[in-house]
């Protein structure tokens, strides 16, 4: 029995586990239909906590049998209710419980717990998925040393894997078409790093010997036929070790480490120990299949799973609430790992842009929390941009402020003091303060708050003294978090943050001038952290010789919204001569944003809000990108984000028009197209391949300012468009060998009403139909088109024979493509793109609920549109709130949606 109306948890409701559980020893059979584990608990009084009885969690088992030190368990001494098994007092202080339990994995549509997915079982236990296997206290601080023998087929399951090191194989004595292998994984760990695998599979092996000598064994399992799709993420994973213990000294601790990809999985991948289990997308890629995105999420995605074997799995979270302890940490370690291996600046610029997309509209709306939420309902709900992305900001906060001398002091003695333990975000940063000396007390609110902080900016300079004041102002308002705060009685955080700015100060030369405070004895440095840790702060700098412009938030030292009065001119010397090169593209963003909401303000229609300054400033990123960087000009030239764009509209107190939006970018980049054609053109012939592909960062930032010219080219008149650039995507589509050029063509022929279109994605799909990850590109580059009758389209994509509702990649591909990618579209002001929305949200959510949830996302922003669409919107919300059985998941999302406002 369950009950699915949400529940919410409390962190100030934690309490020690009453058990603990010192060892697990499973036995898993895998047979046609069901599975039968055999669980046996080495269970142990927890002295620190007050007596009760022994709770364990489990759903969706069969309860076979209970015996406690051998003994069969009298059922009064037990109770099987509501997702728990409980064995009641008295109790012997130590003793011995099994239990067998049946499951059937070939129903588990979730993908929570043991699954089928082809012709293989695989696992997923974070968060709470262990207890969809056996009885077992699922939190993740019991931790418990695992050995678990895996048993099924030999013929259909070859390989049969668990965590840490092979022990023992053999065949069933009673069967010898069945064989079995026992794993046993030393160290201790919470049951969520669970994993096993039961699969026909192909394997690349490989070694790494660590930097103290160790060698280890490694292997990367893939579908039988594509491990010639393996190479990269194997040189990804070397490189990530060695990474780890040149920069923080951390080393792998088992003799093998294990990477499965699978076609089924909710999210990216996970961190099981000695056993990571992968999306492969994040598995999978050569040169004709994955584009270079495809290739640097794989890097990004291999290091970040590594990482957590420290950063998660010899040090976890205590509770649920404190999930971006491992999430925000690691996160910004593969931050660092791809800025210290492809370029530091663009790496930052993407990760900024990602964060504008995906967690400022998610701080200002129904679901905001801050990245240690006090409550939840259902926590795979909080695995958000706010828990990893914002989290990684916190993080990167506390680098900028210690240092990465202290920053390194403070994480050796995070290891030092809590290695085998399951802790807070409190001691992370008590540890970054101890070893560092730096007061972290008031910057510690950054857990507990939500929203994204402003941050105020005035500034002048007075000549006659050679002084330039700076005067900072934050503010927080409180957002929908607090809110439910309130509601629930919970006490509101509030109080000033310390926010680290970075400034610097450019001079008209566009040479930074040295840095002196007031007070200080002399000038050093050209970039300061300046602490803002009042509610308002003023900094004097002295001896500057000529009025400056003025660089805040170099790198983007803080999550914050800034709102600071720049001319025009003042922008655009920053986007030529800034020495920080995130805030040259920012002051471009700026610009860019002004721009925009002029057009947006101007209904989007004409072009006479577009300056020729921008126009010429774009003109001089073109040129620099020839004789620069390439990677950094394409950035300069990808305009805000209709979403980013939506945010800024809300932020000057307007309502959405996703169509004057769409209208107005789409305006500008005509314009671009028209006034630039020369210079587009001259790049793209000028960046043309000389060598044969490789995801290298000088061909990578060569093919995405060589398909940024193309596709704003592809905003020319008629005439020209089907004579100069429609046969150049056909080429390029033609040309194969290289997805990356491959899919900027088909994407770019998909935005465009011509009879190419068609044919070209008629082609593409029958060229890939076999490989799935080129046609998840494939229901995304249409779901995400900018053509009239869109949202036909995509249910009528929906009957493809290669959509699959059960397929998260197939879901994400073409629903949340279309409901998170597409907003035009999505918030179309008949009602259409909700209502498909709702279908789908109600449909998948008895299926696999967290998927479900996360498309119900789409709907966060709901109120921020007209009087119509938000008719519409409240209308498909009600309808999927009053789906009887509604997941709860699902449940909490929507709840939310509809309360808040
Ligand atoms: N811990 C994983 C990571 O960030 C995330 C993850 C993988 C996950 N699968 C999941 C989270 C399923 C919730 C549910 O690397
Ligand atoms: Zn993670």
């Amino acid at each position: 029995m369950r009950t699915d109306t949400p529940v919410t948890l409390f962190l100030k409701d934690y309490a020690p586990p009453a058990w603990l559980i010192d060892a697990v020893d499973l036995h898993v059979a895998i047979f046609d239909g069901h599975a039968e584990i055999k669980s046996r608990l080495a269970c142990r009084r927890n002295p620190a906590a007050q007596a009760s009885p022994l709770v364990l969690n489990g759903e969706a088992l069969e309860l076979m049998s209970v015996t406690l030190d051998g003994a069969a368990l009298d059922p009064t001494r037990y109770a099987c209710v509501d997702d728990r098994l409980t064995i009641v007092a008295p109790l012997p202080d130590t003793f011995r419980l099994e239990t067998t339990v049946h499951i059937h994995p070939d129903r588990n549509t979730q993908l929570s717990g043991l699954y089928k997915s082809k012709d293989g079982y695989f696992t997923q236990c974070e968060a709470e998925g262990f207890r969809r296997i056996t009885f077992f206290p699922d939190r993740p601080d019991v931790m418990a040393t695992f050995s678990c023998t895996v048993e099924a087929d030999r013929a259909r399951f070859p390989h049969l894997l668990s965590n840490g090191n092979p022990a023992k194989a053999g065949a069933c004595e009673d069967d010898a078409t069945r064989h079995w292998v026992r794993w046993e994984d030393p160290f201790p760990k919470p049951a969520y790093l669970f994993a096993l695998v039961a699969a026909k599979l192909d394997v690349l092996e490989d070694r790494y010997t660590t930097a103290s000598g160790r060698p280890v064994k490694l292997e990367i399992y893939v579908e039988p036929g594509k491990l010639d799709q393996c190479g990269h993420a194997m040189a990804a994973l070397k490189k990530a070790m060695r990474w780890d213990e040149q920069r923080f000294g951390l080393e792998y601790d088992l003799d093998r480490y294990m990477i499965v990809a699978v076609g089924d999985f909710n999210m990216g991948a996970m961190e099981n120990k000695g056993l990571n289990i992968f999306n492969t997308k994040y598995v999978l890629a050569r040169p004709d299949t994955a584009t270079d995105a495809d290739y640097q999420g794989i890097d990004r995605v291999v290091a970040h799973e590594y990482f957590h074997n420290w950063t998660g799995n010899r040090v976890t979270c205590r509770d649920w609430f404190q999930l971006s302890l491992k999430e925000g940490l690691t996160v910004f370690r593969d931050q660092e790992f791809g800025a210290d291996t492809h370029s530091r600046a663009v790496t930052r610029i993407q990760e900024v842009r990602a964060l504008r997309v995906g967690q400022f509209p998610e701080d200002a709306g129904p679901m905001a929390h801050p990245i240690r939420p006090a409550s939840y309902a259902e926590i795979n709900n909080f695995y958000t941009a706010t828990v990893y992305n914002k989290g990684a900001e916190v993080i990167r906060m506390m680098h900028t402020l210690l240092g990465r001398d202290g920053f390194r002091r403070g994480m050796d003695l995070y290891f030092e003091r809590h290695d085998g333990q399951a802790v807070t975000c409190d001691d992370f940063v008590a540890a970054m303060q101890d070893a560092s000396g730096v007061d972290l007390a008031q910057f510690r609110r950054w857990y507990a708050r939500a929203g994204t902080p402003r941050l105020h900016a005035t500034g002048a300079y007075d000549a006659e003294t050679q002084r330039y004041t700076l005067a900072l102002t934050q503010h927080l308002a409180p957002t929908a978090y607090e809110k439910r705060l309130a509601e629930s009685g919970q006490p509101v955080i509030d109080g000033v943050l310390h926010i680290p700015v970075a400034f610097g100060l450019v001079l008209p030369d566009g040479r930074d001038a040295p840095l002196q405070l007031a007070g200080e004895p002399a000038a050093s440095g050209t970039t300061r952290v300046l602490s803002l840790t009042a509610p308002t702060q003023t900094f004097v700098f002295e001896a500057i010789p000529a009025a400056p412009v003025v660089s805040l938030l170099r790198d983007f030292s803080a999550p914050v919204q800034l709102e600071f009065e720049q001319t025009d001119a003042e922008l655009a010397h920053l986007m030529a001569t800034d020495s920080d090169a995130f805030n040259r593209w920012e002051a471009g963003q700026r610009l860019a944003t002004r721009v925009l909401l002029a057009g947006i303000a101007a209904g989007g229609v004409g072009c006479d809000w577009i300056p020729d300054a921008f126009v010429a400033a774009c003109g001089r990123v073109l040129d620099d990108g020839l004789r620069g960087d390439p990677a950094l000009a394409a950035e300069a030239l990808n305009l805000p984000a209709e979403t980013v764009l939506a945010e800024a509209v809300v932020a000057q107190g307007g309502i959405i028009d996703p169509d004057v939006i769409h209208t107005a970018r789409v305006a500008l980049r005509r314009h671009l197209a028209a006034r630039l054609r020369d210079s587009f053109e001259a790049v793209w012939t000028a960046l043309a391949p000389a060598a044969a592909y490789a995801p290298d960062g000088a061909q990578v930032g060569q093919r995405a300012l060589r398909n940024a010219c193309l596709a704003y080219l592809a905003e020319s008149d008629t005439d020209y468009l089907k004579s100069s650039v429609v046969p150049r995507l056909a080429v390029q589509l033609k040309a194969g060998g290289n997805m990356t050029d491959e899919i900027a063509a088909l994407a770019t022929l998909a935005n465009l009403d011509l009879p190419e279109r068609e044919a070209a994605l008629a082609d593409f799909y029958t060229r890939w139909q076999t490989e799935a990850l080129v046609i998840d590109k494939w229901f995304s580059v249409q779901a995400t088109s900018r053509l009239h009758g869109t949202v036909t389209h995509v249910r009528a994509l929906m009957q493809h024979p290669a959509f699959d509702l059960k397929n998260p990649n197939r879901v994400y591909a073409l629903i949340r493509g279309f409901c998170g990618a597409n907003p035009r579209h999505f918030h179309a002001a008949d009602g259409n793109g909700y209502a498909l929305a709702a279908d789908v949200i109600s449909e998948l959510q008895a299926m696999n609920p967290q998927v479900a949830s996360r498309i119900a996302r789409s709907f966060d922003r709901w109120r921020q549109f007209d009087a119509d669409r938000q008719a519409h919107a409240r209308a498909a919300l009600e309808r999927i709130a009053a789906v009887e059985g509604l997941a709860k998941d699902v449940a909490e999302v929507i709840g939310n949606a509809l309360k808040a406002g």
